[in-house]
């Protein structure tokens, strides 16, 4: 793609990850001629605003892409099986957010910090990860370039804003209910539309996406899957249990990996300190390690918490803290545009 201003659309410009890569759009100054925001019926007559200025929103359909450069998709699965193709006829370049061609093997999957070299084989259409995926691969892929990663367990605290704009707004109406709580309103009560199979506030619920057949869900399993993909790793051991968590808009991973050699914890630090997109923040006498409300709105991903395992060898315990809306999704799309642009 040549470096010249681009039109560009933003498929779901009005849900949760659609807003914010309008946001980084503007703030990364990415070169836009024009930009088109797409969502459903649901938004006719609607606008966003971009550089300080409304824009109409259109209503997404067949005729949606034509003279369009790049398309930045983000309203589900499906929306994306039917449309990106037409995109990519229509000679844009499409980013898509949506798990639909994440593990397609003609398709790149990519998190720039740690394969961007993979863009160049794209076919029009480019995958950009789940969020904790490319959460947790930005903090240890600088540790797999010391030694190779040979077994992962993770696990997962996911913020509402996963489910996009309707899961934070159904934890915010939970824990509103419950400022006001009278007696009239039972503790359990779940809001209403919630995309959560149970209340959310004051609890956590150990299962997002649909179960599969072999007990774990889609989402444990698509960390499994795209992380050996991204990583270029053999299939070596890695299991994760995904909850979500009363949160708003960060997710926090614990993640055991063991590698092939001894390393010590200095070399480690060392490693992601010198690394782009993750930071360090490992003071834990201090009380200071990523926590999702310091970490939330931040670009990078924050790593703490950093043991060395007491009794199993070459295995090592960390703490990981990402914005699920930026790095987790909006920002990694953006970033994964501007390699192709330098590309
Ligand atoms: P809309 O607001 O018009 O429904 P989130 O994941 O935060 O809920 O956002 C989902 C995004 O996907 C929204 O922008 C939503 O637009 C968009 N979307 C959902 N279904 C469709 C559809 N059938 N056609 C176009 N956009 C859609």
């Amino acid at each position: 793609m040549q470096r010249r201003k681009l039109r560009v659309a933003v498929v779901g410009a009005t849900g949760a990850v659609g807003e914010e890569m309008l946001r980084v759009l503007e703030t990364r100054q990415f070169p836009v001629s024009d930009l088109v925001p797409l969502a459903s019926e649901r938004s006719r007559g609607r606008s966003v605003a971009f550089r300080g200025k409304p824009v109409d929103i259109r209503v997404l359909g067949k005729e949606s892409f034509q003279g369009i450069d790049l398309a930045l998709f983000s309203a589900g699965a499906s929306i994306s099986r039917e449309f990106a193709p037409q995109a990519v006829r229509a000679g844009a370049v499409v980013v898509d957010n949506s798990s639909a061609f994440r593990m397609d093997p003609e398709i790149p999957l990519i998190v720039p910090e740690v394969n961007s070299e993979m863009i160049s084989r794209h076919k029009g259409i480019i995958a950009n990860p789940n969020c904790s995926t490319i959460i947790m691969v930005v903090a240890i892929a600088p540790i797999h370039r010391l030694s190779p990663i040979q077994r992962i367990v993770a696990s997962t605290y996911q913020a509402a804003s996963g489910a996009g704009a309707k899961g934070m707004d159904a934890l915010l109406r939970e824990v509103e209910g419950e400022n006001q709580r009278s007696t009239s309103v039972p503790l359990n009560s779940r809001a209403k539309d919630s995309p959560f199979p149970h209340r959310l506030a004051g609890n956590l619920i150990p299962r997002i996406d649909v179960l599969q057949e072999n007990g774990y869900t889609k989402e444990e399993m698509k960390l499994v899957f795209e992380t050996r993909k991204i990583m270029g790793l053999p299939p070596i051991p890695i299991s994760a249990t995904c909850v979500r968590v009363p949160v708003e808009r960060a997710h926090s991973e614990s993640v055991q990996i063991t590698t092939r050699d001894p390393l010590s914890l200095e070399e480690i630090r060392e490693a992601i300190q010198n690394s782009p997109g993750v930071q360090l923040q490992d003071s834990p006498r201090e009380d200071v390690y990523p926590m999702p409300l310091i970490v939330s709105g931040e670009d990078d991903v924050f790593v703490g918490r950093i043991r060395k395992h007491p009794d199993e060898r070459n295995t090592y315990d960390l703490w990981i803290v990402g914005d699920q809306i930026r790095k987790g999704a909006a920002l990694n799309a953006v970033q994964i545009a501007e390699k192709l642009l330098d590309g």
